[in-house]
């Protein structure tokens, strides 16, 4: 027998009703957010939610705020039957899956979240205003479903450090649950643009936790080493063209200095033909 399809909530109403009965009997919720197109790392976090609350909440939403004009918004992968059939195999009862027109009724929402000056960096830099994006339809999500808790992926290291800011920021209730990166055997982080990749560029697309894997171990020799190191394996993978390679303080997200010392994270980002991917690790400097 095939297990129980998830119940598909399409709207905020839905989603308050059936959650204030949830909360009535005294139970507890997390939230998954994602768009859809799930892969075993989306996956874990449902497991991972599963040890937290008693009623999990997968939201699946392509939401337009956080594609920029050029990026691939009507590219973007839709497999909702799919996604329903990997949820039901993990036992997660309720997916949110609303229309573009349930989450921004008159059109893109004016009242938003601006993400600061981290939210222009980076991934930012190339994506403007992707992150006031993410953070105004986090915090709609999270007002919506009011979870205990809810789940973010190490893998979208900068997007994780502003929705935690957020959430200290405006005083949000819900608790931020961090999910390790789920990685193929040979290191590539999981994501949905991998399905993109031809076989060459997939073969090269290695180059980045290679790279991440050798700054790791040059760390104890300082920052100018790790950058070295990355560099010298990315160098050598030609269909591999780097964006940036940056190495920052977790705690303000912001670039070290050069004699910085302690915990940092390294950060990748690289065009691999046309498919933008970008890594994270996290580095002991000595
Ligand atoms: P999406 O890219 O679908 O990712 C949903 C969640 O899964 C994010 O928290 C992301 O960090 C996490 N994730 C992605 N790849 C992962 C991997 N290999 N291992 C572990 N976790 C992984 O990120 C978004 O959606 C959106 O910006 C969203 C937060 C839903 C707002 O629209």
């Amino acid at each position: 027998m095939s297990p129980t399809r998830p119940v598909v909530l399409d709207t905020v109403a839905a989603v308050r009703e059936t959650l204030d009965a949830e909360r009535a009997e005294g139970r507890t919720v997390a939230l998954t957010p994602t768009l859809g197109a799930l892969h075993d790392g989306h996956l874990e976090h449902v497991r991972r939610a599963a040890e937290l609350a008693d009623i999990r909440v997968v939201s699946i939403f392509v939401n337009p705020l956080q594609f920029g004009p050029s990026e691939d918004l009507d590219r973007y992968p839709r497999t909702l039957e799919a996604d329903l059939d990997a949820l039901a195999a993990e036992g997660v009862p309720y997916v949110f899956a609303p229309a573009v027109e349930e989450m921004y009724p008159a059109g893109p929402a004016q009242t938003h979240v601006v993400a600061g000056r981290v939210g222009s960096m980076f991934e930012g830099r190339s994506r403007p205003g992707h992150f006031d994006g993410v953070l105004t339809v986090v915090a709609k999500l999270l007002n919506i479903v009011q979870p205990d808790v809810a789940t973010f992926g190490q893998k979208d290291a900068q997007q994780l450090f502003l929705v935690q800011r957020m959430v200290r920021d405006l005083d949000l209730r819900t608790r931020i649950e961090v999910v390790p990166t789920v990685r193929e055997d040979d290191g590539l982080a999981l994501s949905s643009r991998n399905r993109y990749l031809d076989a060459d560029q997939r073969r090269a697309a290695r180059a980045l936790p290679r790279a991440l894997e050798a700054a790791a171990s040059a760390a104890d020799l300082g920052v100018d080493a790790v950058v070295a190191a990355a560099q010298s394996v990315l160098m050598g993978e030609k269909l591999v063209e780097v964006d940036y390679f940056k190495v920052v303080d977790p705690a303000t997200f912001e670039p070290v200095p050069d004699d910085f010392r302690g915990t940092a994270r390294a950060l990748l980002a690289a065009r691999v033909g046309t498919t933008r991917l970008i890594d994270n690790d996290e580095l002991h400097l000595g």
